[in-house]
Order: C-alpha cells, then sequence, then structure tokens
C-alpha cells in the first residue's frame, strides 16, 4: 500500500514509536501521580518528560504550560472557550478546519462573540495587514491555522503575533498540520495559545495532542475533575498543567508521542520539511502530463521556488474526475490512499473554487519514499489517461 494520506494521520509510524509505547506500557503503565507507589511515580516522570521535549520542540519556556488533551480538536475547544467572553470580538480566517470555525460559528450564534473572517490572497496566504484591519477595540483573539491541510501553506504568524501583541489581544495558533514539520517557536512568535496533536507530524498515535497555553493567557478550566494531586480543594486547581488537565491521561498514548518528538528533536524539524517538500516535487516531475491536474497555484511554487512556504502537502484535480471518484480508484485499483473532499475546511474549499466536491489531497510524511510518489504519479497518468 502507499500511504498518501499523512495530513490525516502519519502512517506508519516510526519504528521507536511502536517500541516505546510497548516497552513502557508493559513495565510501567500505572496512573500518574494516582498513588505514590514507583510505577506511579514512573509514570508520572514519563509524561512530564514529554511536556519538557515537546517545549523544547515547540519553544514554549514553561513545560508545564503543555497541556495534554485528546487531539488538536480538544486544545482549540480548550482554548477559544476557555479565553473568549461574553462581548468579545475574535478573528479568524477562511483557511480554518473546523475544529476552528465551528466552536467560533457556535459562539457567534448563541451571541456570545462576534466573529471576523478574514479572506485569504491567491496565493493562499493571510496578510498580516488583513489582520490588523479586521481588529476592534473588543478583540481578544485571532485564531488561525499554521499550515493550511487544504492547501499546505504555511501563514506567517510571527509577522501576525507582532500585530496581535501590539494590540493587547490573544494570538491562538493551529498547529495540526505543522507541529512536527515546520520549525515552531512560541516564545520568539508571540504565540499564546497553540494547539497541536500528536497523531500527525509529532508522529505519536491517535488520541494524543493538546494545548501550549503561554503566560498571557488566562484559560478557563476545561474539564474539571481528578488530577492525582490535592483533592481536599473544592474545585479544580489553577495551577497549569492541572488546571486544564482533569481525569486520567491516555498513558500509553503519551508514552509513544515522547518517542515521536525525541525522534524529531534529533532529525531536526527542518531536514523533515525538505524530505516531504522534495516528495511532493518529485510527484509532479514525475507526471507525464502534469498540466492535465488542477493545482491552485501548487505546480508554480513546488517547480519554481522548490515549495519553499508550503508543507508536504498538495491539493489537485483531475478534469473529468470527481475527487471521490479519484480517491475510489486509486484505493481499489492502485493501493493508494489519498484524501478526497473537503477536508473538515469548507470555508478554505470556497476559497480555492473547488466546493461542495473539495479536491483530492496528497499528504508526504517522514517515511514516505521518493519510489512513493513516482508510483502515484504513474497511477495519476493512468487514470487521466482514461
Ligand atoms: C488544520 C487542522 N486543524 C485541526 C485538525 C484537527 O485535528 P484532530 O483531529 O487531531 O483534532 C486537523 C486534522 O485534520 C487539521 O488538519
Amino acid at each position: 500500500m502507499i500511504y498518501l494520506d499523512n495530513a490525516a494521520t502519519s502512517f506508519p509510524k516510526p519504528e521507536p514509536v511502536y517500541r516505546g509505547m510497548e516497552e513502557f506500557v508493559r513495565a510501567s503503565g500505572a496512573n500518574p501521580g494516582r498513588g505514590g507507589h514507583r510505577r506511579a511515580v514512573e509514570a508520572e516522570a514519563m509524561i512530564n518528560d514529554t511536556r519538557r521535549l515537546l517545549a523544547r520542540l515547540l519553544g514554549v519556556p514553561r513545560p508545564e504550560r503543555v497541556i495534554f488533551g485528546h487531539n488538536a480538536t480538544d486544545g482549540l475547544n480548550m482554548a477559544i472557550k476557555g479565553v473568549l467572553r461574553p462581548g468579545d470580538h475574535a478573528i479568524t480566517s477562511v483557511l480554518e478546519h473546523n475544529s476552528v470555525s465551528r466552536p467560533l460559528n457556535r459562539l457567534e450564534q448563541d451571541g456570545v462573540i462576534t466573529l471576523t473572517r478574514v479572506p485569504a490572497t491567491a496565493d493562499h496566504l493571510i496578510d498580516p495587514d488583513e489582520i490588523a484591519r479586521a481588529f476592534r477595540p473588543n478583540t481578544r483573539l485571532v485564531a488561525l491555522t499554521h499550515a493550511s491541510n487544504v492547501t499546505g501553506t504555511i501563514q506567517p504568524v510571527g509577522a501576525i503575533g507582532r500585530i496581535v501583541r501590539e494590540r493587547g489581544a490573544l494570538l491562538l495558533v493551529d498547529a495540526a498540520q505543522s507541529a512536527g514539520v515546520v520549525p515552531i517557536d512560541c516564545d520568539r512568535d508571540g504565540i499564546d495559545l497553540l494547539a497541536f496533536t500528536g497523531h500527525k507530524g509529532l508522529l505519536g498515535p491517535t488520541g494524543t495532542g493538546g494545548l501550549v497555553a503561554g503566560e498571557r493567557a488566562e484559560v478557563r478550566t476545561w474539564r474539571e475533575g481528578g488530577t492525582g494531586g490535592d483533592s481536599t480543594r473544592p474545585v479544580q486547581p489553577e495551577e497549569y498543567p492541572h488546571r486544564l488537565e482533569g481525569g486520567t491521561p491516555n498513558v500509553f498514548g503519551i508514552a509513544g508521542l515522547r518517542e515521536g518528538v525525541r525522534l524529531l528533536l534529533e532529525r531536526g524539524v527542518e531536514s523533515v520539511l525538505e524530505h516531504e517538500r522534495g516528495l511532493i516535487r518529485t510527484f509532479l516531475e514525475s507526471l507525464e502530463r502534469p498540466e492535465r491536474l488542477t493545482w491552485y497555484g501548487a505546480d508554480r511554487v513546488i517547480a519554481e521556488r522548490n515549495g519553499d512556504g508550503r508543507v508536504g502537502l498538495v491539493s489537485v484535480n483531475l478534469s473529468g474526475f470527481a475527487p471521490a471518484e479519484v480517491g475510489a480508484i486509486l484505493d481499489e485499483q492502485f493501493d493508494i490512499a489519498v484524501r478526497p473532499g473537503l477536508h473538515c475546511a469548507p470555508y478554505a474549499h470556497r476559497h480555492l473554487g473547488s466546493f461542495p466536491q473539495g479536491t483530492v489531497r496528497l499528504s508526504a510524511g517522514i517515511l514516505t519514499t521518493a519510489d512513493d510518489m513516482r508510483r502515484a504519479a504513474a497511477a495519476f497518468d493512468e487514470v487521466s489517461a482514461g
């Protein structure tokens, strides 16, 4: 099988991730912090070690501000519902995944907040000046994707972070498609809140992810419950990470995530990005008739600028075929897994002009090879030739 759906979840995982999970859960899978016995202490130490590694990878000065939850969606909900208050205004963009759009739309529909959705440029970028223009006196939050899961474009979060900070608001970055693939420095780039998912570029298993909650953000408690620490308090503790981490965490998953993050720190995120961008270029260059595909501008950037400013995914369409049809043919006749459709990002597809059918998305991963891409290109050529 050729797996080109790494933007949905990375697969397969690198061997150390499988091994690390198995070794940890066989040796020590206790409930962290719940009870003073050695196994519980080991589980807590493993989780805190993973926090430290993530803090290093993401440029977070205080590891206790790395909060574990189920996935990026969980982190985004924690942030959006945890910082916005009645009467606030929020700014977002047309490139967002539903895990940003839906919680914001819900708050807007319920009359809690007002919302501005800024457009993207023809190159699928969010212009920092557009963000500056959207500000109102009551703007509290700017919520943006770092790398779009539809267009693959990387947004200028550093420039936007400066604008947001100057105006005293908070910047929430959805790093679902960038953590582990694009260098991130929350401290340098003025990122107050960063939602990450553990099972894509961070190479861990599903059911891991969460939120980085920076010092400027006052995030209200989320899932209230046991923390394994001081049980005398009638309400959730204020301190991080316990403020946002009620309940038993995904210990098995975090043990795998730790190995994924370790591997990324050793290899270097820049090298992963270069590898994945190079693979998309191989796909483009291996096609006999690339002009049969609609590229939404990506072919230009891949060919002329080596994919600069993009992650290793591309959305295409094949004329005469619905995206779902291409996905099914690739799956059934070529054993190639891609993701057709709207990718949970309807506004992004409206922006591209590909709504409601969507596109076919190919996404490379750390273990994808050039040969995988050449075979995918050959399959596209065969399908388009009829
Ligand atoms: C840009 C973006 N944001 C958020 C998410 C949600 O991630 P998860 O399903 O892990 O919560 C995804 C997943 O595809 C995504 O691509």
